[in-house]
């Protein structure tokens, strides 16, 4: 993957709607020698987003967009991505669904985790239909966006054993806590492509 820009790590920009807690592993990960990854921005739709707190804390330069006008949104969006070269989009927790337009313009650089082992599960309320399906595993994905929901390229995948007396609170618990070691993995590997 060329994505050459003259800066020694290649600059992310992170996109969230709520807690943040991925955006807070990125940081940790982007902070480390071995990290390819330098985050440049970060932004959010929700301007309550209890993750834009890492923002401040971390001193990384944060961006509120509404998307009551999503393509103006959009369209601002893309211009603060290309005034901050920013090479790599990774959402993390954001609640909104981007246009095949904002898509195409950052084509096969925009990544995703989604809390299911996919192609199982898409969409919302993954833990909850893990657990009235049964499931013996569930997990979750990092995976390319396309236009078409939770259905690009995977990049990684991490699995997650369900017990007899998971919630969807305890399940979530633990899968949350493999995303945050698989978003990084997940980094490394497709810049060492
Ligand atoms: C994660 O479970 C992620 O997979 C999903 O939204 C949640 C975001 O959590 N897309 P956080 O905001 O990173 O804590």
């Amino acid at each position: 993957m060329d994505l050459s820009t003259g800066y020694s790590k290649f600059r992310i920009a992170v996109f969230i709607s709520g807690n943040g807690s991925n955006l807070k592993s990125l940081i940790k990960f982007s902070k480390t020698k071995k990290s390819p990854i330098f985050i440049s921005l970060i932004i959010s739709n929700n301007a309550k987003a209890k993750g834009l707190n890492f923002a401040n804390i971390c001193k990384i330069k944060k961006k509120v967009f509404n998307f009551a006008n999503a393509k103006l949104a959009e369209k601002k969006i893309l211009l603060e991505l290309k005034k901050n070269k920013i090479k790599i989009i990774c959402l993390a927790g954001f609640m909104k669904i981007l246009s095949k337009t904002f898509i195409k313009s950052f084509k096969g650089k925009i990544l995703n985790i989604h809390p299911s082992l996919l192609p199982k599960y898409k969409g919302l309320n993954t833990h909850q239909r893990a657990l009235n399906n049964n499931e013996k595993y569930s997990g979750c994905t990092v995976h390319f966006v396309t236009s078409k929901l939770d259905s690009g390229k995977i990049i990684l995948q991490s699995k997650v054993k369900i017990n007899k007396n998971d919630t969807t609170k305890t399940l979530a618990k633990k899968i949350l806590a493999q995303e945050h070691k698989l978003y990084p993995r997940a980094l490394m590997k497709i810049f060492s492509l």
